[in-house]
């Protein structure tokens, strides 16, 4: 019989949790092959820890000012953590930077949902720095969590195009059902297919990934590989 806990999520959020929720229902409608054992949040007031209970999934808050320094907090973060031994850790809107040493504690098993197509824009508002840069394509990634912000290797992207009238909040709307997707597509995955990463380099099935997966033509959206999906 297989380990159940090589099926078990723990999700990392500290607001609004509307990834979280896809999640959810993907692990609601069956084909999400995990088990959502925990929602932590760093925030008392994270509308995710609500959306959580409601469902019935246990919740943790670990609200970084209890705690006298950042050591400490991930102290308890870990903790917190590890009593649900998860397999993956989902950063959906963890909005908490980690030490390089939490990072290197959870490494390949720790991944983030980073709202535009990494390598580009890193960090905060992305959506007006897409404007900014007159950019015509915009999306979301999934990418294993490294010392680096939003630097590690990335796992798949989602693609939508920037029209010349787009606003930043026009883009945060219409990115965030394509997030809804990526994230449990991506998940699903991760749960069902060998997929490491090591250095910068994601293998699948032993296989090198070339490029991220992209959301239809290479990861379908229940978390299929699709045709060769970039890999050599
Ligand atoms: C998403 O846009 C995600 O890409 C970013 O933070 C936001 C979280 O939204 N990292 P939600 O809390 O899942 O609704």
């Amino acid at each position: 019989m297989s380990d159940p806990t090589d099926r078990r999520i723990v999700v990392l959020l500290s607001g609004r949790g509307s990834n979280y929720q896809a999640l959810r229902r993907a692990e609601e409608a069956g084909w999400l092959g995990g088990e959502i054992a925990a929602v932590i949040s760093d925030r008392v007031q994270a509308a995710g820890l609500e959306l959580a209970r409601a469902d019935g999934i246990d919740t943790v808050c670990v609200a970084r000012n209890r705690y006298p320094d950042r050591e400490a907090f991930e102290h308890a973060l870990a903790v917190a953590i590890g009593g649900y031994r998860p397999r993956w850790i989902a950063l959906a809107g963890f909005m908490r930077v980690l030490s390089p040493g939490f990072v290197r504690d959870h490494a390949g098993r720790m991944v983030n949902i980073h709202p535009s197509l990494l390598p580009r824009h890193r960090g905060l508002d992305t959506h007006q720095r897409v404007l900014d840069a007159g950019e015509r394509e915009h999306g979301a990634s999934v990418h294993f969590v490294t010392p680096e912000l939003d630097g590690g290797p990335v796992i798949s992207q989602v693609r939508m195009t920037v029209a010349p009238d787009d606003s930043p909040s026009a883009l945060a709307e219409r990115l965030l059902p394509l997030e809804h997707r990526l994230l449990p597509a991506t998940m699903a995955l991760l749960l069902h297919t060998p997929v490491e990463a090591r250095d910068e380099t994601i293998s699948i099935q032993n296989q090198t990934l070339a490029r991220p997966l992209e959301l239809g033509p290479d990861l379908s959206d229940d978390g299929r590989l699709l045709g060769d999906g970039g890999r050599d």
